[in-house]
């Protein structure tokens, strides 16, 4: 089989470049380890920038997220026993939207499956070859029997634990990391939402957020020690640690309920530079990973994606290789300022074993500062909004 570019990775990143390059005519196929419903089932953060609803919209998957999104224009920040509303639109002239990754990456399969595009599910020993010569290729497994895939590109959407990145040189790649000290126990429960807005609370017991996915349906989560296990987090336990981190209106207006879904996930900031290595290209979690304060994950996977099929469209249609040449330098540069912010986000908001009084008291400093400065609320809205692409 031979295609214009190989794709490995049906998350939000694969199936988002593939309907871009299908839109620019650019013929590619996806091979992906798991099954949909496999890649369907995990729960991840559910906030979209507008560039990134864009994009759906680009691509013609984004009609279902303008019917059943919610449009944000603020956030509220708790500390102190009050809380303290951010209001994003107001000072950008741009929203958020919630609606979950998985009904991102179901509306995104839709799409694919529509225009008949060519997906290889359960593709077993994907290996990437050859991507320092002009004729790369990729070597995959199906029911047993070895196939590959000869193509001009390899597009590396494989996530953190991804082939793709695995297989460059060491020599090749430098990688920067910061592990944080504490995890996130998440919950989903068919609640309806405690208030309006996303709650982020900064908490002496430790960060707490009110989320959600729909009017029905909330996502609560607790900063926790790494160590714990959801064993230890029955739903009654859960819900009253979060009443002990929300101020008094929070704890009178939370609807509590059995929860449907329970995870703990480690906080990591990390990034692989470049992004580039010769015809293979990273987009989105196999290049990066952010905390999931302030849900930059699948936005920096759309606008990797974006600057991505820009880059190739003006390879097919100019024989230009300036866009795939400049892709790395100008993927990193949004990519690190999203860095940052969620690892600043991370930092003011979460409780550290090693902070001691000083730097609690310097945390409710930044974050009162932040509440009556319009200087510093709006860089914190610019960001959280999403910087231009
Ligand atoms: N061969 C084929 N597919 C693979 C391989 C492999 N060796 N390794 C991983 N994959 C697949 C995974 O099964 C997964 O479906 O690649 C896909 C990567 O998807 P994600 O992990 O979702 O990463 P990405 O598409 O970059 O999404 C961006 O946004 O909210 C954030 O971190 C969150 O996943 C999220 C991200
Ligand atoms: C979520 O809805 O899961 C979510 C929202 C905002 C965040 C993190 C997670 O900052």
């Amino acid at each position: 089989m031979r295609t214009k570019v190989a794709i490995i990775g049906a998350g939000p990143a694969g199936l988002l470049l593939g309907q871009l390059l299908h839109a620019y005519g650019i013929d590619n196929v996806i091979l992906e380890r798991q099954t949909p419903d496999y890649v369907l089932g995990r729960i991840r953060a559910g906030l979209l920038e507008e560039g990134t609803v864009a994009l759906l919209d680009e691509v013609g998957a984004g009609e279902r997220a303008h019917r059943e999104g919610l449009v944000h224009e603020g956030i509220e920040l708790a500390f102190g026993g009050a809380r303290h509303r951010i209001a994003m639109k107001a000072a950008t002239g741009k929203t958020v939207m919630i609606y979950g990754q998985t009904e991102v990456t179901l509306d995104l399969m839709n799409a694919r499956k529509a225009a008949g595009l060519t997906s290889i599910y359960q593709a077993a020993d994907v290996m990437p070859h050859d991507f320092d010569t002009d004729h790369p290729r990729v070597s995959y497994r199906r029911d047993g029997v070895a196939h590959e895939l000869a193509c001009d590109f390899i597009a590396g959407c494989d996530g953190s634990h991804g082939v793709s990145r695995a297989s460059v040189k060491a020599s090749a790649i430098q990688t920067f990391e910061r592990i944080y000290p504490f995890g996130w126990l998440g919950i989903l429960s068919e609640t309806p939402p405690v208030s309006h807005e996303l709650i982020y609370s900064n908490h002496a017991r430790g960060f707490a957020l009110c989320t959600m996915r729909s009017t029905h349906r909330s996502r609560y989560y607790l900063q926790c020690p790494l160590e714990d296990r959801i064993e230890q987090w029955p739903d009654d336990r859960f819900w009253d640690e979060l009443k002990r981190r929300l101020d008094r209106k929070a704890v009178d207006d939370l609807v509590t309920g059995p929860s449907i879904e329970k995870s703990i996930a480690p906080l990591r900031s990390f990034v692989a530079e470049p992004m580039r290595f010769g015809r293979m290209f990273l987009a989105g979690d196999a290049a990066h990973i952010v905390p999931p304060t302030g849900a930059k994950g699948l936005n920096l996977a759309a606008s990797d994606v974006h600057y991505l099929s820009l880059a190739f469209r003006e390879f097919y249609d100019e024989r230009s290789s300036a866009g795939i040449d400049g892709y790395s330098a100008k993927a990193l540069s949004r990519v690190w300022k999203a860095v940052r912010f969620s690892w600043w986000m991370t930092s003011m908001l979460h409780k550290f074993p090693d902070q001691g009084e000083f730097g609690a008291r310097i945390q409710l400093a930044e974050l009162d500062y932040l509440v009556s400065s319009k200087a510093a609320s709006t860089s914190l809205s610019e960001n959280y909004v999403g910087l231009p692409y």
